[in-house]
């Protein structure tokens, strides 16, 4: 006896960033966030697991490329927490008088999964990495659970997978208690609720980044004072006014605090000591350009965000996108798409010079 299921999981790019845990085996985070949930037209995780009683341990390939379950705890968290649920299924279909229950429970599982964009590289990769992984583990053990189960199992993998169990617009709520059982993500609005937004990424480095999302905020947790500013104040502050901002579909009071809270992140990052730089001068050349772009007379017509990487994340209203992708092209041309284009000077653009 033996099964495979295939599923695919969308990435979710944070607007209000996590950084910091308060706890690193649970996984509970410093500060509450908020993000977007991308659709999976360009990025997305799928991942494909199986159980057979002749898998002699539990085993993933990640992009191809096996990694060593038994070294990663995440891993095996989520394997441990969804096996324990289907053995606690098993035993409560058996009491109820079942007696031909399956027990996948006891079967080790293979995974592949492949992520269609690049990997640690400040994409999101591990949000959707993981709701993908617990959300097929799910389905392989036909788990009678709620989507807000299966984040909070995702969390325990990294924790702003639990958001990208919820399209739209997702708050992951850090709780206070000391369990976690109240540290939740909650869907603030769904995907139909505001559809003009769209998401342009903006690939600087498919590089995988020098320091991970978990080093990272462990170091920053250690030494920024900047960061305990940044939870008790700003943060408690942001969350309900990027809430209000998305419910009343107020694009510009939603890209204000977006790029803000971006900003602050990276400043966090650089206060971190040793300090951290993710982005490069290119991720900067398009913070200066979107700066231009959102100062003309009708004001800020796009926000951008980075995560734990150089790459942009931009978010900005349909009406505006065309004319955008034509702004960055103009400025980072694309040898495949124009091989002849004519690379002009980007500081041009603060000395008046027409880019239209
Ligand atoms: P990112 O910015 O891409 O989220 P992180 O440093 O947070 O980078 O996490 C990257 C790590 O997440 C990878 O090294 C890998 O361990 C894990 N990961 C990424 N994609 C997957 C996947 N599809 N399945 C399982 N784990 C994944
Ligand atoms: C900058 O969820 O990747 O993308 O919980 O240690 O796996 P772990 O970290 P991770 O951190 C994400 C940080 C961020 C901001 C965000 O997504 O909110
Ligand atoms: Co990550």
């Amino acid at each position: 006896m033996s099964k495979t299921i295939t599923c695919s999981a969308p990435v979710n790019i944070a607007v209000i960033k996590y950084w910091g845990k308060r706890d690193e085996e649970l996984i509970l985070p410093t500060n509450s966030s908020l993000s977007c949930t991308l659709s999976q037209d360009q990025l997305q995780t799928r991942t494909s697991v199986s159980f057979s009683p002749t898998y002699t341990k539990d085993r993933l390939w990640l992009n191809g490329k096996e990694e060593d379950v038994s070294k990663s705890a995440r891993l095996r968290n989520c394997l441990s927490e969804t096996r324990r649920l289907r053995s606690e299924y098993e035993a409560s279909l058996e009491k109820k008088g079942n007696s031909s229950v399956a027990k996948l429970s006891q079967y080790f599982v293979h995974a592949a999964s492949i992520n269609n964009f690049p990997t640690a590289a400040g994409l999101a990769s591990s949000a959707s990495g993981y709701a993908c992984f617990v959300f097929a583990l799910c389905k392989l053990y036909e788990l009678p659970i709620s989507v807000s189960d299966m984040s909070r199992i995702a969390r325990t993998g990294s924790g702003s997978a639990c958001r990208s169990l919820f399209g739209g617009f997702v708050a992951w709520e850090m709780g206070q208690l000391k369990d976690g059982s109240d540290s939740q993500a909650v869907q603030i609005a769904p995907e139909t609720h505001w559809p003009e937004i769209e998401a342009i990424i903006l690939v600087v480095s498919d590089a995988k980044k020098a320091t991970s999302s978990t080093s990272g905020m462990q170091t920053t947790v250690q030494t920024s004072e900047l960061l305990q500013h940044r939870i008790s104040e700003v943060v408690p502050r942001r969350m309900k006014e990027i809430i209000h901002a998305i419910e009343q579909k107020d694009f510009k009071a939603f890209a204000e605090i977006t790029m803000k809270d971006s900003n602050q992140f990276h400043a966090v990052c650089l206060d971190t000591y040793p300090p951290i730089c993710y982005l490069n001068d290119v991720s900067k050349k398009v913070i200066e350009l979107l700066t231009a772009y959102n100062s003309g007379p009708d004001g800020i017509k796009a926000a951008y965000t980075f995560d734990a990487g150089p790459n942009a994340v931009i978010y900005a209203p349909k009406a505006n996108i065309k004319e955008l992708i034509q702004f960055i092209s103009f400025y980072f041309p694309s040898p495949r798409s124009n091989p002849t284009a004519y690379f002009p000077d980007p500081l041009k653009i603060f000395q008046g010079e027409s880019w239209a």
